[in-house]
């Protein structure tokens, strides 16, 4: 973002952005584009760690939403959570030593957002958090876990639902260090929905044969699922493939691949449960493909956090495959319902959303498009060009 030092000679200390999985790329680029509009004077740098790496999970990504070039990149790749979050740690520390920031900012979930976090803490580096406060209250999910401890090592902690505040204090943290500001992915949503692809176009990119099956006007349910607790087992990713062969014959699907789901259909030999014949599976896809893919679903079923929130922002109907959420504003007031892995359910209520029947929700408060700006404010009220404060 800021490619030159000259901060260096202007004893203003920088803020650093970490950004390192998918997920992280659409809430981190309206806080980038806040900064570069309402605190041109505070140096930004931004941070890659490089735990998503393909073209497909990143730079397209980067594309989709005109985020800059990182300033860093961290280069640490795949490997188990101990060796991904300790390469994290040891990589980050250096920047940290380099660069001074006056704060560290990590958004959400992934094992990058806790490594970062923790060794700012360690060097008395004040760390924010966006999107604070979620909890699963499941912590088999690796992502709770991240959750628990970012939430513990941050100084402001930046929720996007009102309940986010009472899991926080119910941890100890206090109201002082904790502010309501709505949600950043929606940001990113209401900045590119005009530049959704459509749908047809997608497919027919990657599938020409398939676009038969999706014809024009046509219904269609969108997939995604990636969740270790759904695709790491096969049994489990069996049992999974086979409900979504019942629902496929009443709605054509496509769906849309992580890696490591599709690394598992392979290695597991379950392909052949996937008929072709109205089911088309994607590669990853950008976020403009993705927006136009989830857009005109008549529903979705998914594992992910965010795209029940994208779901709930669109208006479209959501089945979640898992026990729980972290996120129950969107069971609340959005258009999600958890079905977990009960196959009966996801029937009954796909029948209900073909029906019309389905369930209709709102968009929650201050889901509004302008979460990050109220952050930079924040911010720049506790940090620009101050000292750690522990
Ligand atoms: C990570 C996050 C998860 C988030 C998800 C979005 C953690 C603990 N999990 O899970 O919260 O919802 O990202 O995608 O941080 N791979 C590639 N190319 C890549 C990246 C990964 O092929 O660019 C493959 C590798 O085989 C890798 C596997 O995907 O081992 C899993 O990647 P990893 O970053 O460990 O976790 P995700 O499942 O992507």
């Amino acid at each position: 973002m800021n490619n030159s030092d000259s901060y260096l000679n202007q004893e203003i200390k920088p803020i650093i952005c970490v950004v390192g999985a998918r997920p992280n790329f659409m809430k981190m680029a309206p806080i980038l584009r806040a900064f570069s509009n309402i605190a041109t004077e505070w140096p930004v740098l931004l941070v890659h760690t490089g735990q998503h790496y393909d073209s497909a999970m990143s730079d397209q990504l980067f594309e989709d939403l005109h985020l800059p070039v990182p300033d860093i990149n961290l280069e640490v790749g795949s490997a188990s959570h101990a060796v991904q979050t300790a390469e994290v740690m040891k990589r980050f520390e250096p920047v940290l030593d380099q660069h001074h920031p006056s704060c560290v900012v990590v958004v959400g979930d992934v094992n990058s957002t806790l490594a970062c976090a923790l060794v700012a803490n360690k060097k008395g580096i004040p760390v924010a958090h966006v999107e604070a406060g979620l909890r699963s209250n499941d912590r088999a999910m690796p992502e709770e876990i991240n959750r628990i401890l970012t939430d513990q090592l941050s100084m402001r902690l930046y929720t996007t639902e009102r309940s986010a505040a009472a899991n926080l204090n119910r941890e100890g943290v206090s109201d002082q260090n904790i502010k309501f500001v709505g949600n950043v992915m929606i940001d990113s949503l209401r900045e590119n929905i005009k530049y959704a692809k459509p749908y047809l176009s997608t497919v027919q990119a990657h599938e020409p044969a398939a676009v038969k099956i999706f014809r024009e006007g046509k219904e269609y349910g969108l997939v995604t699922l990636h969740r270790p607790s759904n695709v790491d087992d096969p049994e489990i990713l069996k049992t999974l493939l086979t409900t979504l062969g019942k629902v496929a014959s009443q709605i054509p699907l496509i769906f849309a691949l992580h890696p490591r789901t599709k690394n598992n259909i392979e290695k597991f030999k379950l392909l052949s449960l996937i008929d072709p014949g109205n089911t088309v599976l994607l590669p990853p896809q950008g976020y403009v493909e993705m927006l136009g893919l989830m857009k005109d679903a008549a529903v979705v079923l998914t594992d992910s956090g965010g795209i029940q929130e994208e779901t709930t922002a669109l208006g479209v109907p959501c089945l979640t495959l898992r026990e729980n959420t972290e996120r129950p504003i969107t069971i609340d007031e959005g258009t999600n319902i958890l079905v977990g892995s009960d196959s009966d359910l996801l029937l009954y209520e796909i029948n209900n959303i073909l029906n019309g029947s389905g369930k209709k929700g709102r968009v929650p408060e201050l889901w509004d498009g302008n979460a990050a700006i109220r952050i930079v404010e924040d911010l720049r009220s506790h940090f620009f060009n101050k000292s750690a404060t522990f």
